[in-house]
């Protein structure tokens, strides 16, 4: 057990899970660990090696080898992630690699060759950690647990939106389609499946506005943390 206190962030796609640990990571000035995007950079990384998703021996020595670091992305930005020196960030967030990332995921002994290099991510001040199992499996000992929810329709939607303003055409009802097939992959899986810990505050945000979440979230770590008081709304606000 470590010292180093993780705030955990769990939930299916599209509950603005990244968004939120972005801005919390940014407040506290904590290390930040989007473990979503280790499966999608793993799948990728298989997909340019040729190695195919049911290659277990393949992915995990891929996996053996990731060398990942990930900066604090500032608030509301998705981290950007370089492969051979090149950008890779807008092909990790398309719907194919998602998909590739939750297939993998499905693999137990992928999901125990990714554990330590998500656990590594843990170092002081403190760790924001963003994901599925990030409460129940990979810090079972973090000082606050949140989890995340939202109905599948307000999830496509928010997505939908999301492409848009990147420019990206998509389709609503296809993408609805896709988180569905996707939530069924990532909560029926037999190991480490998508839940949320006993000891986890569940928050449903269909019908809330990002910025009434992250109160919330706030006032939860000012309760839970040591030493932490008072979110103003702004970034680097460390207290
Ligand atoms: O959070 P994301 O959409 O980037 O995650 C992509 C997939 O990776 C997700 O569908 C399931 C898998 N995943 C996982 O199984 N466990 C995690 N802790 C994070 C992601």
């Amino acid at each position: 057990m470590s010292d180093v206190p993780v705030i955990t962030v769990d939930g299916p796609s599209g509950t603005g899970k990244g968004t939120i640990s972005s801005y919390l990571a940014d407040w506290l000035q904590w290390h930040f660990l989007d473990s979503g995007a280790l499966y999608r950079i793993l799948a990728l990384v298989a997909e340019k090696s040729m190695i195919s998703r049911d290659d277990v021996a393949g992915l995990v020595s891929l996996a053996n080898g990731l060398n990942v670091v990930f900066t604090c992305p500032g608030p509301g930005r998705e981290v950007d992630v370089c492969l051979a020196g090149k950008n890779v960030g807008a092909e990790l967030r398309t719907e194919s690699c998602g998909k590739g990332a939750s297939c993998i995921a499905a693999l137990p002994e992928v999901r125990l060759a990714l554990l330590q290099h998500q656990q590594a991510f843990r170092a002081p001040p403190g760790l924001i950690a963003d994901g599925r199992d990030m409460g129940t499996v990979v810090f079972p000992d973090a000082v606050l647990k949140i989890y995340l929810t939202a109905s599948a329709e307000e999830r496509a939607r928010r997505r939908h939106k999301q492409l848009k303003q990147k420019g990206i055409d998509a389709n609503l009802l296809q993408l609805s389609v896709e988180i569905a097939e996707r939530d069924a992959r990532d909560s029926q899986r037999p190991v480490s499946p998508l839940k949320p810990a006993v000891d986890a505050v569940v928050i449903d945000t269909t019908s809330l506005k990002i910025e009434a979440v992250i109160e919330l979230i706030a006032k939860l770590v000012c309760e839970n943390i040591p030493g932490v008081s008072g979110w103003s709304g702004q970034s680097h606000n460390k207290a």
